[in-house]
């Protein structure tokens, strides 16, 4: 599949799970031990050495995450944009792809890794992209804000991309069904991939009460909550949402997960004024808002369209 930036960083779901329990552990030979992530890097490493070579293990070519972050670090002191003595800690989020829920650091392979971060100007971006192999996309912006679309009254916010591709993809697990969601990271909020996560849980348990349901997916974002209903007992899946970068994430997540177009149907439409394109009878309405956002007016109008409306 072809990516905007037509490079391959887009695979199927069977082909981005055939390696993924081996494709972040160490080898025998990899260099296993981490740096401290709040004491300033120049205290333990000696800036000058640090080069893309610096603690790649010879055998596998791969590097421990820490190794990564301290080379990305070392050019932003180099340029100006840190600090001197900033530590790890302070650089930015780290966010890998393909990427799952973790009980250790990773060791990563070739353009693993997005970092977002507030402290970059374009050229050192650029700088970092070529001169670490692992970095896959450089984002300015502060991860604290939240980007989409909010509600149908403000405009969508996004961060900045600096430099690289920043699609990447995460790996949803729950009981026994795999999904994987692929997302423009400097456009679409950052939601960690956890293992049973409660909001696939949840969805679980409605499922569980209807046989094969048709389910309105009402704010499904790049569709996880649909695409996992589909993986499990949904009939069909009517999509939603206003924004159209998560539409558009959406239709690659449904390729991507190997949906069949009979199985659903998309709209691109302010919830409020959905229901006169919806001509199917729907049993379960998903209504997932951003945390800080009143459902109560969606809830009212989705009621109209669907028996049983869960708010997750
Ligand atoms: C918390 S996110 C949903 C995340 C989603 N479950 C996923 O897997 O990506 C909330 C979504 O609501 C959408 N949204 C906000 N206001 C909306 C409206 N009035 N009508 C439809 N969608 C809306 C946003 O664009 C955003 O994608
Ligand atoms: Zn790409
Ligand atoms: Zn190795």
């Amino acid at each position: 599949m072809k990516c905007k930036c037509e490079n391959n960083c887009i695979q199927k779901k069977e082909d981005i799970l055939k390696d993924i329990n081996t494709l972040y552990k160490p080898c025998p030979e990899c260099h296993k031990k981490g740096l401290k992530k709040a004491i300033p890097l120049k205290q333990q490493i000696k800036l000058d050495k640090l080069d893309k070579n610096y603690k790649r293990c010879p055998q596998c070519h791969k590097r421990h995450i820490d190794y990564v972050m301290a080379h990305i670090l070392k050019i932003l002191i180099q340029n100006n944009q840190i600090t001197p003595d900033a530590s790890i800690r302070k650089l930015g989020t780290p966010l890998i792809t393909p990427a799952l829920n973790l009980d250790y650091l990773p060791i990563l392979s070739k353009k693993t890794l997005v970092i977002i971060t507030n402290n970059t100007d374009k050229q050192t971006a650029q700088e970092i992209l070529e001169e670490v192999p692992e970095v896959k996309a450089v984002i300015k912006g502060n991860t604290e804000e939240i980007v989409g679309q909010i509600t149908e009254n403000v405009k969508p916010q996004t961060y900045n991309l600096m430099a690289g591709c920043d699609i990447r993809c995460d790996i949803q697990n729950n009981l026994d069904t795999t999904i994987c969601i692929y997302k423009e990271q400097s456009k679409i909020h950052i939601e960690y991939p956890r293992t049973n996560s409660p909001k696939l849980q949840e969805v679980n348990n409605i499922l569980s009460q209807y046989e094969n349901p048709v389910i309105l997916d009402a704010m499904c974002g790049v569709g996880t909550l649909g695409i996992y209903a589909l993986n499990k007992n949904a009939k069909k899946v009517i999509f939603n949402d206003i924004y159209n970068t998560a539409i558009d994430n959406l239709k690659t997540n449904l390729q991507v997960n190997n949906i069949s177009p009979d199985r659903y149907e998309i709209h691109n439409q302010n919830i409020l004024e959905l229901a006169e394109n919806i001509k199917e009878e729907v049993d379960i309405v998903l209504l997932d808002a951003f945390l800080e956002v009143d459902t109560t007016e969606y809830a009212d109008v989705l009621k109209k369209i669907g028996k049983d409306v869960v708010i997750i």
